[in-house]
């Protein structure tokens, strides 16, 4: 975001700013993850996802902000997350771990942030779904019952 600022908004004109509020304010609100998914498309071209499950669309949605479409890291190789091993587990236990806490990784150029997922629309089956996604996608692993796994990991929490 400070890129945005400072290379492009601190820039605008009053005009502008008014269009851009505008156009802003003409954009129904979205109350749920079912919401958003309604208007997502997978990204189309190379790294396009493959399967259009519903997973897939959320983690379109969701994630590939991020960790991009093919699970590359786009903040930095700390995100990449194809092939990662702690993902490999057919539990998923540090996968819907990392979805419910959130994570925090200190590297030599400051911490690496990862969200959480609780709190923020998504219900457990979507979280399950997403973790559904990632696991057979990304890594080699089957998953199996992940409502129940995110349900055991937000009340450990
Ligand atoms: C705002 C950016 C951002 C978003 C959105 C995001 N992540 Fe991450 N994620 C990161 C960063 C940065 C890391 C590496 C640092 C860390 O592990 O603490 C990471 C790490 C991870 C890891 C741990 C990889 C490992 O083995 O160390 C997993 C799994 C993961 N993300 C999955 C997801 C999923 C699934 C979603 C969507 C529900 C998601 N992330 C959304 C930034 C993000």
């Amino acid at each position: 975001m400070a890129d945005v600022v400072g290379h492009s908004l601190r820039y605008l004109s009053a005009p502008d700013i008014h269009a851009m509020v505008v156009y802003l304010r003409s954009i129904p609100p979205l109350h749920t993850a079912e919401d958003a998914l309604e208007r997502t498309t997978p990204p189309a071209g190379d790294a396009a996802l493959p399967q259009n499950t519903r997973g897939a669309r959320l983690y379109a949605s969701t994630c590939a902000g991020c960790h991009m479409a093919d699970g590359t890291g786009r903040q930095s190789s700390f995100a990449t997350i194809t092939g990662a091993r702690s993902l490999g587990a057919d539990n998923g236990r540090n996968l819907v771990q990392v979805l419910v806490q959130g994570s925090g990784m200190q590297t030599a150029t400051g911490v690496q942030i990862m969200p959480h997922f609780v709190g923020g629309g998504l219900s457990d089956r979507d979280l399950a779904d997403i973790a559904s996604f990632v696991m057979t996608h990304f890594t080699t692993a089957t998953p199996h019952n992940m409502e129940q796994a995110v349900q055991d990991a937000k009340r450990a929490n």
